[in-house]
């Protein structure tokens, strides 16, 4: 009995090893109707105030999920406070934003919109110029019993957010035994295991799932304040804390971490040895993890096309 037990607990061990890492789902499940009429809102810029501004100005969901600047700019050419993360596989985030203040996509997507610096709208705004639209008046009244209302608004763009997932990366394929790595991307991929990335990278969205400090062996240094864990728990421990973001088409998204500090993603994966694991690593292996990166690269989430 002792030694079954023992066997199931070096199963259950191998299982979790072999698993740090897990390929997302060729399918999920989304209600199509409701991801279409949210894919029109994400997309539309009559959502601001000045008509200047849709969710898609910032979350480039065609390349990357984010914007190409340190700092995004929204309603009025104001700038925000913190580099925009990526939409795309953000629903597999254990919370939302760089500090975890919304616990899910739907507590998110009110953000953006009342944001002054973002859409700068009202939730009676939003229900006005949505109800302005007929197509989209018909659209609500087809889905949502009680048709165009703030909820149901955000409701559509979470469900959009839901189809938002890119499978299929050649990780994910080599992760289900249907392709094979270079040499240099399994190098790669036994570095960023053997340095110890994989400590805070790991799960269905290699990262997203916890919290971490960026200088946990040398302090980071920024340039201005940040809306970081400690903005939302007033912990001193939790300064320069964020969530580990996902490393899922990373490749796609420079600049890298909250600040926007880092242009180029080799310099970014020298920049985590320094600060988070206090070593310095060599070009060489560094160009191999980068590799190893650019397998996390998935296929457009296929709503795209519709
Ligand atoms: C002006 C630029 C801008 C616009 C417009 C914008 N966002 Fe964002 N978005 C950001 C920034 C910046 C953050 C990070 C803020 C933070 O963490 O404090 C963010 C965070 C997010 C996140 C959290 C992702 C994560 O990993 O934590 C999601 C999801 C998201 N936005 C969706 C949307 C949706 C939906 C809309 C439209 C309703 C939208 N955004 C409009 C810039 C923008
Ligand atoms: C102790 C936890 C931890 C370890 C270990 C760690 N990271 Fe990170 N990683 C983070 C956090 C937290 C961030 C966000 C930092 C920020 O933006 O300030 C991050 C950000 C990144 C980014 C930038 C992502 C983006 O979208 O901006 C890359 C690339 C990255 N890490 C790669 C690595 C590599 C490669 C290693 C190993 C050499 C590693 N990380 C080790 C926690 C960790």
């Amino acid at each position: 009995m002792r030694l079954f037990f023992l066997l199931f607990m070096c199963a259950v061990f191998i299982v979790e090893a072999k698993e740090a890492i897990v390929p997302i789902p060729k399918r999920v499940v989304y209600d199509k109707q409701k991801a279409l009429l949210g894919k029109r809102l994400f997309f539309d810029t009559s959502l601001s105030k000045d008509n200047s501004v849709g969710c898609v100005s910032c979350h480039n969901v065609h390349s990357g999920g984010s914007d190409s600047l340190a700092v995004s700019v929204g309603f009025g050419g104001k700038e925000g406070d913190i580099r925009s993360p990526t939409v795309l596989n953000a629903v597999f985030n254990f919370r939302q934003f760089w500090n975890g203040r919304a616990k899910d996509l739907y507590q998110q997507a009110k953000g953006p919109l009342l944001n002054p610096v973002e859409h700068n709208m009202t939730p009676k705004l939003v229900v006005e110029r949505v109800k302005s639209d007929e197509t989209y008046r018909n659209s609500f009244k087809k889905l949502y019993d009680d048709g165009v209302t703030f909820a149901n608004v955000i409701d559509a763009i979470v469900e959009f957010e839901k189809a938002l997932v890119t499978p299929d990366s050649k990780f994910d394929r080599f992760l289900r035994g249907e392709a094979e790595l270079s040499q240099k991307e399994r190098k790669g991929f036994t570095l960023f295991k053997r340095y110890g990335c994989i400590s805070c990278h790991n799960g269905i969205n290699v990262g997203g799932n916890s919290f971490a400090k960026i200088g946990i062996f040398f302090p980071y240094k920024n340039a201005r304040s940040y809306p970081d864990r400690y903005a939302v728990t007033k912990d001193p421990i939790d300064k320069n804390v964020f969530k580990v973001p996902t490393l899922r088409n990373v490749a796609l998204r420079p600049p890298y971490f909250h600040d926007g500090g880092y242009k180029r993603l080799i310099e970014a994966i020298k920049a985590m040895a320094h600060y988070n694991l206090g070593m310095e690593i060599d070009t060489n292996d560094a160009e191999a993890i980068e590799s190893f990166l650019h397998t996390l690269t998935g296929e457009l989430p296929e709503i795209l096309d519709e």
